[in-house]
Protein backbone atom coordinates (compact mmCIF):
# COMPACT_ATOMS: atom_id res chain seq x y z
CA UNK A 1 0.00 0.00 0.00
CA UNK A 2 0.98 3.43 0.26
CA UNK A 3 2.74 4.88 2.80
CA UNK A 4 1.50 7.74 4.92
CA UNK A 5 3.61 11.08 5.24
CA UNK A 6 5.32 10.52 7.86
CA UNK A 7 6.70 7.26 7.19
CA UNK A 8 7.87 8.61 3.82
CA UNK A 9 9.15 11.06 5.32
CA UNK A 10 10.98 9.00 8.12
CA UNK A 11 12.57 6.70 5.17
CA UNK A 12 13.95 9.77 3.39
CA UNK A 13 15.01 12.29 6.05
CA UNK A 14 16.80 14.48 3.93
CA UNK A 15 14.40 14.46 0.87
CA UNK A 16 14.53 18.35 -0.57
CA UNK A 17 11.62 20.11 -1.95
CA UNK A 18 12.55 19.54 -5.39
CA UNK A 19 14.03 16.14 -6.58
CA UNK A 20 12.70 15.95 -9.82
CA UNK A 21 16.03 16.24 -11.42
CA UNK A 22 16.65 13.84 -14.61
CA UNK A 23 20.43 11.98 -15.64
CA UNK A 24 22.44 14.24 -17.57
CA UNK A 25 21.09 17.57 -15.59
CA UNK A 26 23.84 19.25 -13.51
CA UNK A 27 22.39 18.93 -9.84
CA UNK A 28 22.33 22.55 -8.00
CA UNK A 29 21.94 21.48 -4.07
CA UNK A 30 20.78 24.28 -2.15
CA UNK A 31 21.13 23.96 1.53
CA UNK A 32 19.40 26.10 4.29
CA UNK A 33 18.34 26.45 7.37
CA UNK A 34 15.15 28.40 7.55
CA UNK A 35 11.44 27.17 7.26
CA UNK A 36 10.32 27.14 3.23
CA UNK A 37 7.86 29.19 3.53
CA UNK A 38 7.30 31.96 5.84
CA UNK A 39 10.86 33.45 5.51
CA UNK A 40 12.13 35.26 2.60
CA UNK A 41 15.16 33.23 2.11
CA UNK A 42 13.06 30.02 2.67
CA UNK A 43 10.61 31.54 -0.04
CA UNK A 44 13.59 32.78 -2.20
CA UNK A 45 15.38 29.31 -2.39
CA UNK A 46 11.95 27.95 -3.30
CA UNK A 47 10.96 30.18 -6.10
CA UNK A 48 14.88 30.03 -7.47
CA UNK A 49 14.78 25.98 -7.92
CA UNK A 50 11.01 26.77 -9.17
CA UNK A 51 12.57 29.04 -12.32
CA UNK A 52 15.97 26.97 -12.85
CA UNK A 53 13.90 24.12 -13.21
CA UNK A 54 11.18 25.48 -15.31
CA UNK A 55 13.72 27.37 -17.47
CA UNK A 56 16.62 25.11 -17.43
CA UNK A 57 14.73 21.72 -17.43
CA UNK A 58 17.24 19.34 -19.44
CA UNK A 59 20.58 21.40 -18.31
CA UNK A 60 20.23 22.32 -14.34
CA UNK A 61 18.35 21.49 -11.72
CA UNK A 62 18.26 22.76 -8.24
CA UNK A 63 17.32 20.88 -5.00
CA UNK A 64 16.83 22.62 -2.12
CA UNK A 65 17.25 21.18 1.40
CA UNK A 66 15.54 23.81 4.32
CA UNK A 67 15.56 23.30 7.99
CA UNK A 68 19.12 22.66 8.49
CA UNK A 69 17.96 18.85 7.33
CA UNK A 70 20.92 18.93 5.21
CA UNK A 71 23.90 20.91 6.91
CA UNK A 72 23.57 23.41 9.57
CA UNK A 73 25.59 27.10 8.74
CA UNK A 74 28.90 25.92 10.26
CA UNK A 75 29.12 22.66 8.06
CA UNK A 76 27.65 23.93 4.73
CA UNK A 77 30.71 26.14 3.39
CA UNK A 78 33.32 23.02 4.17
CA UNK A 79 30.29 20.98 1.99
CA UNK A 80 30.53 23.52 -0.55
CA UNK A 81 34.57 23.82 -0.35
CA UNK A 82 34.48 19.84 -0.89
CA UNK A 83 31.99 20.00 -3.61
CA UNK A 84 29.34 18.42 -1.84
CA UNK A 85 26.96 21.24 -2.13
CA UNK A 86 26.78 23.90 -4.32
CA UNK A 87 24.62 26.89 -3.57
CA UNK A 88 23.52 28.36 0.31
CA UNK A 89 22.78 31.85 1.87
CA UNK A 90 24.00 31.87 4.97
CA UNK A 91 23.25 34.67 7.28
CA UNK A 92 26.59 37.23 6.74
CA UNK A 93 26.97 36.94 10.46
CA UNK A 94 28.29 32.66 9.97
CA UNK A 95 31.46 34.35 7.58
CA UNK A 96 33.75 34.80 10.17
CA UNK A 97 36.10 31.83 9.31
CA UNK A 98 36.39 33.14 5.58
CA UNK A 99 36.65 37.01 6.20
CA UNK A 100 36.19 39.78 8.80
CA UNK A 101 35.03 42.65 6.05
CA UNK A 102 31.43 41.09 6.64
CA UNK A 103 31.67 41.82 10.21
CA UNK A 104 30.28 45.20 9.00
CA UNK A 105 26.51 43.92 8.99
CA UNK A 106 26.38 42.94 12.46
CA UNK A 107 27.59 46.47 14.03
CA UNK A 108 24.68 47.52 16.39
CA UNK A 109 22.19 50.09 15.63
CA UNK A 110 24.36 50.90 12.02
CA UNK A 111 21.45 50.93 9.26
CA UNK A 112 18.03 52.52 10.18
CA UNK A 113 15.89 49.90 7.69
CA UNK A 114 16.63 47.58 5.77
CA UNK A 115 16.23 49.88 2.75
CA UNK A 116 19.43 51.47 3.94
CA UNK A 117 21.01 48.20 3.78
CA UNK A 118 19.83 47.63 0.15
CA UNK A 119 21.01 50.97 -0.36
CA UNK A 120 24.43 50.19 1.14
CA UNK A 121 24.51 46.76 -0.72
CA UNK A 122 23.77 47.60 -3.69
CA UNK A 123 26.76 50.59 -3.44
CA UNK A 124 30.06 49.86 -4.78
CA UNK A 125 31.63 49.37 -1.86
CA UNK A 126 28.62 46.75 -0.47
CA UNK A 127 29.53 44.88 -4.11
CA UNK A 128 33.19 44.72 -3.20
CA UNK A 129 32.28 42.79 -0.34
CA UNK A 130 30.74 40.13 -2.20
CA UNK A 131 34.39 39.25 -3.29
CA UNK A 132 36.21 39.57 0.28
CA UNK A 133 36.04 35.46 0.21
CA UNK A 134 37.88 34.79 -2.98
CA UNK A 135 41.32 33.47 -1.64
CA UNK A 136 38.83 31.12 0.38
CA UNK A 137 37.93 29.74 -2.89
CA UNK A 138 33.98 31.24 -2.01
CA UNK A 139 32.24 33.82 -4.17
CA UNK A 140 29.41 36.05 -2.88
CA UNK A 141 26.53 36.32 -5.60
CA UNK A 142 23.92 38.16 -3.73
CA UNK A 143 22.81 39.98 -1.14
CA UNK A 144 19.51 38.28 0.13
CA UNK A 145 17.42 40.21 3.07
CA UNK A 146 15.80 38.76 5.84
CA UNK A 147 15.12 41.89 8.05
CA UNK A 148 15.99 43.78 11.27
CA UNK A 149 15.99 41.86 14.74
CA UNK A 150 13.99 42.35 17.67
CA UNK A 151 15.39 40.88 21.20
CA UNK A 152 13.33 38.70 23.91
CA UNK A 153 14.57 36.98 26.65
CA UNK A 154 12.33 34.80 29.67
CA UNK A 155 11.69 38.54 31.18
CA UNK A 156 10.30 42.10 29.79
CA UNK A 157 13.54 43.67 28.19
CA UNK A 158 13.27 47.34 28.60
CA UNK A 159 16.18 48.88 29.68
CA UNK A 160 19.71 47.87 28.59
CA UNK A 161 20.35 46.97 32.43
CA UNK A 162 17.30 43.93 32.16
CA UNK A 163 19.97 42.34 29.82
CA UNK A 164 22.63 42.00 32.07
CA UNK A 165 23.76 38.41 33.86
CA UNK A 166 20.89 36.67 30.99
CA UNK A 167 22.33 33.94 28.72
CA UNK A 168 21.73 35.34 25.08
CA UNK A 169 21.96 32.94 22.04
CA UNK A 170 23.83 33.91 19.32
CA UNK A 171 25.25 33.46 15.56
CA UNK A 172 28.69 32.68 15.08
CA UNK A 173 30.06 36.33 15.39
CA UNK A 174 32.54 37.99 17.55
CA UNK A 175 30.85 41.23 16.92
CA UNK A 176 27.47 39.71 18.43
CA UNK A 177 29.68 38.80 21.26
CA UNK A 178 31.05 42.14 21.99
CA UNK A 179 27.39 43.61 21.88
CA UNK A 180 25.92 41.05 24.83
CA UNK A 181 29.20 41.27 26.71
CA UNK A 182 28.60 45.78 26.19
CA UNK A 183 25.26 44.59 28.17
CA UNK A 184 27.00 42.83 31.00
CA UNK A 185 25.06 39.88 29.23
CA UNK A 186 26.65 36.40 28.25
CA UNK A 187 26.36 35.36 24.81
CA UNK A 188 26.28 31.82 23.66
CA UNK A 189 27.46 31.01 20.21
CA UNK A 190 24.77 27.95 18.68
CA UNK A 191 23.42 26.54 15.71
CA UNK A 192 19.94 27.97 14.44
CA UNK A 193 18.65 24.84 15.02
CA UNK A 194 19.21 24.40 18.37
CA UNK A 195 17.51 27.55 19.54
CA UNK A 196 14.31 26.70 20.25
CA UNK A 197 14.98 23.46 22.67
CA UNK A 198 17.74 25.88 24.53
CA UNK A 199 15.37 28.67 25.04
CA UNK A 200 12.76 25.84 25.95
CA UNK A 201 15.02 24.24 28.82
CA UNK A 202 16.68 27.55 29.91
CA UNK A 203 19.70 26.41 28.42
CA UNK A 204 19.39 30.10 27.29
CA UNK A 205 17.81 33.28 28.71
CA UNK A 206 16.82 34.60 25.44
CA UNK A 207 18.07 35.79 21.60
CA UNK A 208 17.93 38.20 18.60
CA UNK A 209 16.43 37.67 15.64
CA UNK A 210 13.93 38.74 12.89
CA UNK A 211 10.02 38.25 13.21
CA UNK A 212 10.34 35.67 10.78
CA UNK A 213 12.54 33.49 12.33
CA UNK A 214 10.41 33.99 15.50
CA UNK A 215 7.42 33.02 14.30
CA UNK A 216 8.18 30.21 11.68
CA UNK A 217 10.69 28.75 14.63
CA UNK A 218 8.09 29.54 17.46
CA UNK A 219 10.81 31.68 19.94
CA UNK A 220 7.96 33.36 21.03
CA UNK A 221 6.07 30.74 21.84
CA UNK A 222 9.13 30.09 24.78
CA UNK A 223 9.97 34.20 25.80
CA UNK A 224 8.57 36.03 27.85
CA UNK A 225 7.58 38.75 25.14
CA UNK A 226 9.29 40.36 22.25
CA UNK A 227 11.29 43.66 22.28
CA UNK A 228 10.71 45.73 19.07
CA UNK A 229 14.75 46.93 19.11
CA UNK A 230 15.63 47.04 14.59
CA UNK A 231 19.00 47.16 16.80
CA UNK A 232 20.59 45.45 13.93
CA UNK A 233 20.11 43.07 11.01
CA UNK A 234 20.06 39.63 9.34
CA UNK A 235 21.15 39.71 5.69
CA UNK A 236 22.70 36.40 3.53
CA UNK A 237 24.85 36.17 1.03
CA UNK A 238 23.95 33.72 -1.71
CA UNK A 239 27.29 31.98 -2.12
CA UNK A 240 29.19 29.56 -4.04
CA UNK A 241 32.43 27.84 -4.82
CA UNK A 242 34.49 30.00 -6.99
CA UNK A 243 36.09 27.23 -8.59
CA UNK A 244 32.58 25.69 -9.15
CA UNK A 245 30.99 28.85 -10.77
CA UNK A 246 33.55 29.64 -13.01
CA UNK A 247 34.27 25.76 -14.11
CA UNK A 248 30.34 26.38 -15.19
CA UNK A 249 30.06 26.93 -19.34
CA UNK A 250 29.29 30.52 -20.19
CA UNK A 251 25.63 30.29 -21.16
CA UNK A 252 24.85 28.20 -18.22
CA UNK A 253 26.49 30.47 -15.83
CA UNK A 254 24.94 33.54 -17.40
CA UNK A 255 21.20 32.18 -17.58
CA UNK A 256 21.52 31.33 -13.59
CA UNK A 257 22.84 34.74 -12.69
CA UNK A 258 20.13 36.27 -14.63
CA UNK A 259 17.39 33.82 -12.88
CA UNK A 260 19.07 34.27 -9.42
CA UNK A 261 18.78 38.32 -9.65
CA UNK A 262 15.38 38.24 -10.47
CA UNK A 263 14.48 36.21 -7.61
CA UNK A 264 16.95 38.43 -5.59
CA UNK A 265 14.74 41.09 -6.37
CA UNK A 266 11.76 40.10 -6.13
CA UNK A 267 12.67 38.12 -2.90
CA UNK A 268 14.24 41.46 -1.37
CA UNK A 269 11.21 43.88 -2.52
CA UNK A 270 9.03 41.55 -0.26
CA UNK A 271 10.89 41.00 2.89
CA UNK A 272 9.72 43.58 4.72
CA UNK A 273 5.91 42.58 4.26
CA UNK A 274 6.50 39.20 4.95
CA UNK A 275 8.25 40.36 8.58
CA UNK A 276 5.47 42.32 9.00
CA UNK A 277 2.98 39.58 8.49
CA UNK A 278 4.97 38.01 11.06
CA UNK A 279 4.96 39.79 13.47
CA UNK A 280 1.18 40.16 13.31
CA UNK A 281 0.97 36.48 13.60
CA UNK A 282 3.06 37.08 17.00
CA UNK A 283 0.69 39.62 18.09
CA UNK A 284 -2.36 37.17 17.35
CA UNK A 285 -0.74 34.28 19.32
CA UNK A 286 -1.14 37.17 22.15
CA UNK A 287 2.69 37.16 22.67
CA UNK A 288 3.39 40.66 23.88
CA UNK A 289 5.26 42.98 21.85
CA UNK A 290 6.97 45.79 23.66
CA UNK A 291 7.67 48.91 22.32
CA UNK A 292 10.58 51.08 23.01
CA UNK A 293 10.25 54.89 24.12
CA UNK A 294 12.82 57.16 21.90
CA UNK A 295 14.76 57.73 25.21
CA UNK A 296 14.62 54.12 26.19
CA UNK A 297 16.31 53.34 22.48
CA UNK A 298 19.12 55.68 23.09
CA UNK A 299 19.97 53.88 25.78
CA UNK A 300 20.67 50.70 23.80
CA UNK A 301 22.14 52.36 21.40
CA UNK A 302 24.79 54.05 23.93
CA UNK A 303 25.08 51.04 25.83
CA UNK A 304 26.70 48.63 22.79
CA UNK A 305 28.19 51.91 20.85
CA UNK A 306 31.87 50.76 22.15
CA UNK A 307 30.95 48.14 19.46
CA UNK A 308 31.94 50.13 16.50
CA UNK A 309 35.50 51.52 17.65
CA UNK A 310 36.26 47.31 18.49
CA UNK A 311 35.84 46.28 15.51
CA UNK A 312 36.52 49.24 12.97
CA UNK A 313 40.28 47.66 12.37
CA UNK A 314 38.79 44.93 10.72
CA UNK A 315 36.40 46.48 9.06
CA UNK A 316 37.57 49.93 7.64
CA UNK A 317 36.73 53.07 9.16
CA UNK A 318 36.08 53.91 5.07
CA UNK A 319 33.20 50.97 4.99
CA UNK A 320 31.39 52.22 8.22
CA UNK A 321 31.34 55.88 6.50
CA UNK A 322 29.77 54.21 3.52
CA UNK A 323 27.17 52.40 5.71
CA UNK A 324 26.16 55.15 7.80
CA UNK A 325 25.85 57.15 4.42
CA UNK A 326 23.28 54.79 3.26
CA UNK A 327 20.76 55.89 5.67
CA UNK A 328 20.31 59.17 4.27
C1 LIG B 1 20.29 32.41 12.79
O1 LIG B 1 21.15 31.55 12.96
O2 LIG B 1 19.63 32.91 13.70
C2 LIG B 1 19.99 32.86 11.38
O3 LIG B 1 21.19 33.07 10.71
C3 LIG B 1 19.16 31.83 10.69
C4 LIG B 1 18.85 32.27 9.30
O4 LIG B 1 19.39 31.69 8.36
O5 LIG B 1 18.04 33.20 9.15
Amino acid sequence: GLLTGAALAGLVAAAPAYAQCDSGEMVIKFSHVVAPQGNPKGEAATKLAQRINDEMNGVACMEVYPNSQLYNDDKVLEAMQLGDVQMAAPSLSKFEKYTKKLRIFDLPFLFKDIEAVDRFQMSDKGQELLGSMKSKGLLGLAYWHNGMKQLSANKPLIEPSDAAGLKFRIQTSDVLEAQFKALGANPQKMAFSEVYGALQTGVVDGQENTWSNIYTKKFYEVQDGITHTDHGIIDYLVVVSADWWTGLKPDVRDKLKKILLEVTRESNEASAAINEDNRKKILAAGTTIRELTPTQREDWVKAVEPVWTQFEGDIGADMIAAAKAANN
